[in-house]
């Protein structure tokens, strides 16, 4: 039966460096709506230029668009063995439609680590992150450099700073969080399947928690 596991945590929690790394150590698929909507942008596809400037003000896209999305990428033969899921669901609505998705797979949400980081740290790690432009490997200039400054250590590409990582919008997007995300907290508490992380310490001791709290078959 695959695995599908679901990191809840704000903007900066570190959601898409753990992801990068669990995805890696137990051969689930990295899906990042985040990713996956930048990649569309790049790619200058009709659903890029519709979302667009959605990301760039730090606002959700709409549940219907985003849950397509998400739908299409679980399709696809690297999800056999399920997937680690970063930033999606997001709102009530896509945690609904998720349990329907998966249920179509055989599957479920079988664990939901919830990575928790302080408000400032936040602030501090989203402005010194660099991204790498071929595939969104993430670096910090502080908290975790690349050997090279600005290029990726995997792929050697160029890195550069994200359009929404400004102060401004970084604050847009912690408040977005509060207001539509924060509240799957309790309801994947209720249902007995979220696991509290401190994502307040280094990145090698987060995934060593991680990776402690996914099933078993995916350990
Ligand atoms: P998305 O790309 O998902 O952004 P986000 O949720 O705001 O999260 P981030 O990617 O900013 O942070 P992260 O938790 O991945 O942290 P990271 O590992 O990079 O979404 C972008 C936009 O797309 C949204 O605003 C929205 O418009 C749209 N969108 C996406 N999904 C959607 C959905 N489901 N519904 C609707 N709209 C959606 O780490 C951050 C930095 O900290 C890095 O520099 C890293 O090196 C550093 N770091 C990581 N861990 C540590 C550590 N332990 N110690 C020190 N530094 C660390
Ligand atoms: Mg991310």
């Amino acid at each position: 039966m695959p695995v599908y596991v679901v990191l809840l945590g704000p903007p900066g929690a570190g959601k898409g460096t753990q992801a990068g790394i669990v995805a890696k150590a137990t051969g689930l698929a990295h899906i990042s709506s985040g990713d996956l909507f930048r990649e569309h942008i790049k790619n200058q596809t009709d659903l890029g230029r519709q979302v667009d400037a959605i990301l760039k003000r730090g606002d959700l896209v709409p549940d219907d668009v985003t849950i397509a999305m998400i739908r299409e990428r679980l399709k696809q033969p690297d999800c056999a063995a399920g997937a680690v899921l970063d930033g999606f669901p997001r709102t009530p609505a896509q945690a609904q439609a998720l349990n329907g998705m998966l249920a179509e797979f055989g599957g479920k949400v079988d664990v939901v680590p919830f990575i928790q980081v302080q408000q400032d740290e936040l602030i501090s790690r989203l402005s010194g992150r660099w991204v790498c432009r071929a595939q969104g490997h993430v670096y910090h200039e502080t908290f975790n450099p690349p050997k090279t400054a600005d290029v990726c250590d995997v792929d050697g590409s160029e890195l550069y700073q994200r359009d929404d990582d400004k102060r401004e919008t970084v604050e847009k997007r912690i408040r977005v969080y509060f207001e539509q995300t924060a509240p799957l907290i309790d309801h994947y508490r209720g249902e007995g399947r979220l696991t509290e992380i401190d994502g307040a310490q280094a990145i090698a001791k987060v995934t060593e928690d991680l990776l402690k709290a996914l099933p078993e078959q995916a350990q």
